[in-house]
């Protein structure tokens, strides 16, 4: 709801004087299924629900993912409404944004449709992100003047959420000013942030007016902290419907700005303005010479073998040496990739080299040999965010080759995980695991993937069939695990799904130990391969797994459902579920509050940009690196843009969620829209995010907090966005609506 009021506050086109003959509707009858008739007049609607489009039909409890339904609404439409427009020509149906296709009917006649269903000629087509208007003649018959009038909307979702979402229908006679709407989309974000940055939006007002409409039209870039105008052009424009007019405006890209288009009609003097939030990218650039990003500790199992890269930004080619290596171990100069095995338990601290043209860097690292990995939480990426059950390995290699391309590899994301969608319907005939014909070869897929330093990972289920209904390992995990092994597997997502028919059998399924059973049957097998295959649970948090993942030696544990790609998904998941859950994080078991939801995903074939907008992609970065959260990409990284990059390598960032001491952050302040979590760091430090998850933007004053938070006085703030030291005194912030101040404070 609160993501959809911002969404709202951001698109709104806001036309002041038409507002007194406009009609809203929020309020609907609603039913899950699909009938021709349900677009007609006479509907019996006794058994429909209540239902608003303020928000989506997910989160009102219907359950209805890649279905349809209809939404109906009546209206009186007045015969005075025409009175009050200077054009009288159309009625106007704004029905706001559908996830995914729509059809609308009136009083029984289709007036429009975005999208396409998947009976349609093509294919489905989602549109979720697409405002709704369809336009209907005065004079054609279709509207009852003062009486009730129907409209029936037929909507089409693909994967939750779904349906109308955002805000009230309306329903208005336009003005001459209705008819021109201006779009504001952003072009060139700067690929290198080491140059000023250099954004432009392009405002472009479209006019359906067949007549030419002249006016002013006013662009400019404003900085929401001081309200200043940072940027201005003014034009006189004149357009018709052939004739859009586009303004290009510059702005600095490192900055947190809004841009505002308005364009006054001369003839009636009214006006329409639309507000944009652009990308903005914080994280300065790496140095050109190297410089180690990731956490010098390692923990391996003594036997297993060991796959890992040195995360080293700067230019390339880059030279990796250790003259003290122990042995067994080996680094490959060209990539950093350390490979080998130890076989004895201890703790072999060694220097690594990185060398460039531009310069050297030593650091030293170690790696504990012993019972325990994932000293830090498991970074890299997994198939499911972006390609859904589509994955194939092709496009696992294209993610992995540009992980290391855009540099990911340098910070420390490592893991390259398959989820769904890669077993063969049946196994073979020894009851081994076979792949689907879009996995040629997984062992050459492992084999590649460690010559790059890269780790590899797979899902399966501990039922009969994984929830994308592919093969399950009951009745086979020895051999599924056996066959990890031979692949070269390092990572296993283990999700509960199919084996919850099982369980409802099950006389014991009201006590733990017969949630714990599952896990235990496939971490006893894991343990028997002598290799380390990071174990992590997927039971959506079900029998408080956070209490007993360890005991099933499990490195992490998914204490949610699935997340999605909106505001309400990562507020719920992020800040409503996790409070409680810092005592049971520690090095080696993890809190897994699901995976990251940033840059293009869709879990499907069909990706899209994530519909987070950038300041609450700062905070679900800010959030989940203080939660010692798995930190897994969802998106497609070869489409990655530079801002998406520029959240997630950041290395000041990111080593709040490597931190050694391994302690997840606490919500120590709750104070209405404001939030502060906070987790101590080993260097005797503190991470703080100060987090505004209001509908509007805030000023705070940390100091208000200190008593709370057991702060005297500070000795020092960093701005780890921003990798800036900050007064110690002036600790008055600006937190835009959904953001964060991400700090790192020593008192
Ligand atoms: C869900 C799981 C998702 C994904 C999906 C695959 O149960 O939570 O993360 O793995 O199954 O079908």
């Amino acid at each position: 709801m609160k993501r959809i009021l911002t969404a709202l506050v951001l698109t709104c086109t806001v036309s002041l004087q038409s507002f007194a003959q406009d009609i809203f509707l929020e309020n609907a009858k609603f039913r899950v299924g699909d009938d021709a008739s349900w677009s007609g007049v006479s509907v019996d609607e006794s058994s429909w629900r209540n239902i608003t489009n303020t928000t989506t039909w997910t989160s009102q409890g219907v359950k209805c993912e890649n279905g349809f339904g209809w939404y109906r609404y009546h209206v009186n439409i007045p015969k005075s409404l025409l009175e009050k427009s200077d054009l009288k020509e159309t009625v106007d149906f704004k029905m706001g944004k559908i996830d995914d296709a729509d059809e609308v009917y009136l009083n029984g006649k289709l007036i429009g449709k975005t999208g396409r269903f998947p009976s349609d000629a093509n294919g489905y087509l989602g549109q979720w992100n697409t405002p709704r208007l369809y336009s209907v003649k005065v004079n054609s018959g279709l509207i009852k003047w003062d009486a009730d009038n129907v409209i029936a909307v037929r909507v089409y979702n693909a994967g939750d959420p779904g349906g109308m979402f955002s805000g009230p229908v309306c329903v208005r006679v336009p003005n001459t000013i209705d008819n021109l709407s201006i779009v504001i989309k952003e072009k060139n974000l700067t690929p290198n942030p080491s140059t000023v940055g250099e954004g432009t939006a392009v405002c472009t007002l479209n006019s359906k007016m067949d007549a030419t409409k002249s006016g002013v039209f006013t662009v400019k870039v404003q900085d929401p902290e001081s309200g200043k105008v940072l940027t201005e052009k003014t034009q006189k424009v004149s357009v018709n419907a052939k004739k859009s007019r586009a303004i290009n405006l510059p702005y600095d890209n490192h900055q947190m700005v809004r841009i505002i288009a308005t364009f006054t009609e001369s003839k009636t003097g009214l006006s329409t303005t639309t507000q944009y939030i652009p990308k903005y990218i914080l994280t300065p650039a790496a140095p050109a010479e190297p410089r180690f990003n990731t956490t010098p500790l390692y923990g391996v199992r003594p036997g297993s073998p060991i796959h890992f890269r040195f995360g080293v930004s700067g230019e390339k080619p880059m030279k990796f040496s250790s003259d003290d290596l122990p042995n067994g171990l080996a680094i490959n100069p060209d990539n950093g990739a350390l490979s080998g095995k130890l076989d004895r338990p201890g703790s072999y601290t060694f220097t690594v080299k990185a060398k460039n043209a531009k310069g050297e860097q030593t650091q030293k690292f170690t790696i504990r040999c012993g019972s325990k990995i994932a000293l830090t939480p498991p970074m890299g990426w997994n198939s499911w965010n972006c390609w859904g059950l589509s994955v194939t390995q092709d496009k696992v290699i294209s993610s992995s080759k540009a992980l290391i391309e855009k540099g990911l590899a340098d910070y420390g994301y490592c893991y390259m995980n398959i989820d769904d969608g890669w077993e063969a319907p049946k196994r073979n005939a020894d009851g081994t695991i076979a792949v689907n014909e879009k996995f040629p070869s997984m062992k050459e897929l492992g084999d590649w993937l460690h010559s790059e330093g890269l780790k590899f990972g797979i899902y399966s289920s501990p039922g009969d069939l994984t929830c994308g209904g592919y093969l399950g390992s009951i009745d086979h995990e020895l051999q599924d695990a056996e066959s990890y092994n031979s692949w070269g597997i390092d990572y296993l997502k283990y999700d509960w799904c199919g084996y919850g028919r099982k369980h409802r059998t099950e006389p014991d399924n009201q006590t733990v130990a017969s949630y714990v059973r599952p896990y235990l049957l496939m971490e006893r097998c894991l343990r028997q391969q002598p290799r380390d295959i990071f174990y992590s649970l997927c039971q959506y948090g079900m029998a408080e797994v956070w209490k007993w993942g360890h005991a099933v030696d499990a490195n992490s544990w998914r204490t949610t459902g699935d997340i999605t790609d909106t505001w309400e998904s990562l507020y719920d998941i992020g800040f409503g579920q996790q409070p409680d859950l810092y005592p049971y994080a520690q090095p080696g078991h993890w809190n897994d509050p699901d995976m990251l939801i940033v840059g293009k995903v869709g879990w499907s074939n069909n990706l899209r940009d994530s519909r987070l907008t950038p300041d609450e992609q700062y905070t679900h970065i800010s959030l989940w690196t203080l939660l010692a959260s798995n930190m897994l990409i969802g998106c497609d990284i070869a489409q990655m843009d530079d801002f998406t990059v520029s959240l997630l390598c950041n290395h000041e960032v990111n080593a709040v969620n490597q931190d050694i001491l391994g302690k997840q952050a606490q919500r120590v302040v709750l104070d209405g829209s404001i939030q502060i979590w906070s987790r101590p760091l080993s260097d005797g430090s503190y991470a703080v995010g100060i987090f505004n998850v209001g509908p509007s933007d805030a000023r705070v004053d940390f100091k208000k907090y200190f008593k709370e938070m057991g702060i005297s006085s500070l000795q020092s703030v960093r701005d780890l966005w921003r990798q800036q030291n900050l007064s110690t005194t002036d600790v008055n912030y600006f937190i835009p609506t959904h953001g964060v101040k991400y700090l790192k404070v020593r008192f």
